[in-house]
């Protein structure tokens, strides 16, 4: 089978990983990749929010399968332009997408399906916005109704901060606070059939102990020793199940990757979000630990079979994942900075480097060129010994101005 992989970043670069390790793979290709994914598949410079070209690209190729990471190219229609060309592709529609691109479209399905989530109200003007702030009180949950890569919800206590974000938004949506952990559970679905993978979390604030600015996420590890054996089949038929059948009955079914940021709190799962692509970096601990060749259950989501395909396969064992980030991220992240220590961190068993925002310069180093720029990876026993070696190959890599968090899985290691 011919891959070719959308995106550029350390969830792209984990599917690559993952898809040149299934034998079916032949050939795998990635646009516009980055300096680490360059080592496992052919990288291939195209606008991936161009369909057109992107179609393109995968006919000259041959693919026989495009899978699409990020969801600014799924929510742009690249998915659709694919389909109309008749590559299979794992990926929504626009049209589905919008389970991620409009916090209100999502709102609309969850009540449609009889989905627990946050008590919500969409705002447009001022006076609405001042109802619904008072209406909920402290702490105040304000979200962009549109695509915001991470950075549209604000959660504060600050009734001046939540009124002053959500007058810059346009359309918002206000909420009510959800307290309780938070669980990533990705499902894998052809619009019909669902298949869940294992649970994961991220960490998504900058600094340890959830500290800072909220990021695109810093961390994640998998399994959760502390989650309920069976909260998984409870979000397949509370959640998973009830959204896919909603988007079919609309006539927009859901083909992909539905993510549901999960909210475990005293009363019961909640929805606190819906994505339409893997999550970056839950994704690096999930297919860490998925035994199944990655190309055959894309491949059956993207044709159609899901149905037909036998139980996953998963190792008994845990997954961490530490993102190391730029100088000043999640601000405007310094970049051009020389990363040394890769080669010294790949010799370590068990842990491996994906890289997110990282490129060649002229010379031919290996430099950062975004905010996240490493997503440092290990696997291990138990969640102790992963996290131990994600953490011995974090300190072998050299990074002018950069950072991570220090306690990604420390608690549940702990059994905490
Ligand atoms: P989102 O972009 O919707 O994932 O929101 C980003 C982060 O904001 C989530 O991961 C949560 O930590 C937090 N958040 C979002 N909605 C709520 C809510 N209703 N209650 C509490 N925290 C929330
Ligand atoms: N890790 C959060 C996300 O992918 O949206």
């Amino acid at each position: 089978m011919k891959v070719l992989v959308i995106g550029g970043g350390a969830r792209e670069h984990a599917l690559c990983r993952s898809l040149s390790l299934d034998p079916d793979v032949t050939a795998l290709h990635c646009a516009p990749g980055n300096a680490g994914i360059a080592e496992v598949a052919e990288v291939h410079q195209v606008d991936a929010l161009d369909g057109t070209a992107v179609a393109g690209l995968a006919a000259s190729l041959g693919a026989d399968l495009v899978v699409v990471g990020p969801e600014a190219p799924l929510v742009a229609g690249v998915a659709d332009a694919l389909r109309e060309r008749g590559f299979p592709v794992f990926g929504p529609s626009a049209q589905a997408a919008e389970l991620e691109g409009s916090k209100a479209f999502a709102k609309d399905v969850m009540a449609a399906a009889g989905v627990p989530t946050a008590r919500a109200y969409v705002c447009t003007t001022p006076a609405e916005i001042d109802a619904a702030l008072d209406a909920f009180g402290a702490p105040y949950v304000v979200k962009d109704d549109g695509l915001a890569a991470g950075k549209g919800v604000v959660v504060t206590g600050d009734l001046a901060a939540a009124r002053e974000h959500a007058l810059a938004c346009g359309r918002v949506v206000i909420e009510e606070f959800l307290d309780g952990p938070e669980v990533s559970l990705f499902a894998v679905t052809d619009g019909e059939t669902v298949v869940p993978l294992q649970p994961a979390q991220d960490f998504k604030r900058a600094l340890d102990g959830d500290e800072g600015p909220n990021t695109g996420g810093m961390g994640a590890y998998s399994p959760l020793p502390w989650a309920d054996p069976k909260l998984v089949d409870e979000v397949l038929q509370t959640v998973l199940q009830p959204t896919v059948d909603e988007l079919r009955r609309r006539g927009t079914p859901f083909s992909g990757l539905l993510y549901a940021g999960l909210a475990i709190t005293s009363r019961g799962v909640r929805v606190i979000e819906f994505n339409a692509r893997f999550g970056d970096p839950e994704t690096q601990v999930v297919l860490a630990r998925l035994q199944t060749p990655l190309a055959g259950l894309l491949h059956a989501a993207a044709t159609g079979t899901l149905a037909s395909l036998p139980p996953l396969r998963w190792s008994d064992g845990a997954a961490v994942t530490v993102v190391v980030a730029s100088h000043n991220y999640p601000g405007t992240p310094r970049t051009g900075d020389v990363i040394e220590g890769l080669a010294e961190a790949a010799e370590l068993d068990d842990a491996y480097v994906l890289h997110a925002g990282t490129a060649h310069d002229a010379e031919g180093r290996v430099v950062s060129a975004g905010g996240r720029v490493l997503s440092v990876t290990a696997t291990g026993p138990d969640l102790g010994t992963a996290r131990t070696r994600a953490y011995a190959a974090v300190s072998r890599i050299d990074l002018p101005g950069s950072h991570h968090r220090t306690d990604i899985a420390a608690r549940a290691a702990e059994g905490l």
